[in-house]
């Protein structure tokens, strides 16, 4: 089984520019290579940040780029720089009937999670009473391995800005996911801005780096430093053993082709 994630499109309205970058442009280079080569994929998730400022002219255009293309099952979730009330006016039918952006959906043999950790006022993340419970009601809900995706992560990865701005309340979210840890077998972020892997007590996890301008490696500095580089999209591959997260990254390539020399002894890679 095959899953695409995507994140952090920070779209802004048509014409204009996020630091120089064309987040419009990024998001249809990504739509067109998912569209030509990952339409087989169970799911596209897309773990928030849709829009840079959450105005609603970015929403539609989002909503509009999105239909222009063939797309494997669409699940969207919002990020620190969205918000919910706009997202959920251009977006309905990605809002539970509860309000929250969240939503279970089938992937055969596995069940995905996808996580609304948006919170009002703070470009950290967190989860109320509300979302916890829907979240404990969803792991008690038969016995398939679950895969779980949201903006924030809970783990903190050594950059100082961005361990300020992770998930809060660590310990509730693991109070409610630790009866069910040997049914979750991964964990996928957005929000760092990098391509992060690793495991969070015990379960492993990725952060796909996005679409947009990228988070510098600086562990001295306190403030974020952005560097702008190419778009990432994560393809994740699951069968019932293994995971595989490939980060892809979106850039004009050079295809060096191996033509393999029969006559040598051998040939590398
Ligand atoms: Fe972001
Ligand atoms: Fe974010």
């Amino acid at each position: 089984m095959k899953i695409v994630q995507l994140t952090d499109p920070h779209l802004v309205p048509r014409g204009t520019l996020l630091r120089g970058i064309d987040p419009e442009a990024r998001l249809r280079a990504c739509l067109a290579e998912i569209e030509a080569h990952h339409r087989d994929a169970a799911a596209l998730v897309v773990s928030g940040d849709v829009t840079d400022l959450a105005d609603r002219p970015s929403y539609q255009l989002f909503r509009d780029i999105l239909a222009e293309f063939s797309l494997p099952p669409l699940h969207i979730t919002v990020g620190n720089h969205d918000r919910r009330s706009v997202f959920g006016a251009v977006f309905p039918d990605h809002l539970a009937p509860d309000g929250y952006a969240h939503s279970r959906f089938d992937l055969g043999e596995h069940v995905g999670l996808l996580l609304d950790t948006w919170t009002k006022g703070t470009h950290a993340g967190s989860f109320d009473r509300l979302r916890l419970d829907w979240l404990g009601a969803q792991l008690a809900e038969g016995h398939k391995p679950v895969l779980m995706f949201m903006h924030h992560a809970p783990v903190k990865v050594g950059l100082k800005r961005l361990d300020q701005i992770a998930l809060k309340g660590e310990e509730e979210f693991w109070d409610v996911i630790a009866p069910f840890r040997s049914r979750i077998r991964h964990l996928f972020f957005g929000h760092m801005h990098r391509n992060v892997a690793g495991s969070w007590r015990g379960i492993p996890f990725t952060v796909a780096a996005g679409l947009t301008h990228q988070v510098m490696l600086d562990f001295q500095t306190e403030i974020v430093r952005h560097i702008e580089v190419e778009p990432y999209f994560s393809i994740i591959l699951v069968n019932d053993r293994d995971i595989v997260v490939h980060p892809h990254a979106i850039r004009d390539v050079r295809i060096i082709d191996i033509i393999p020399d029969t006559t040598a002894p051998a040939y590398t890679l």
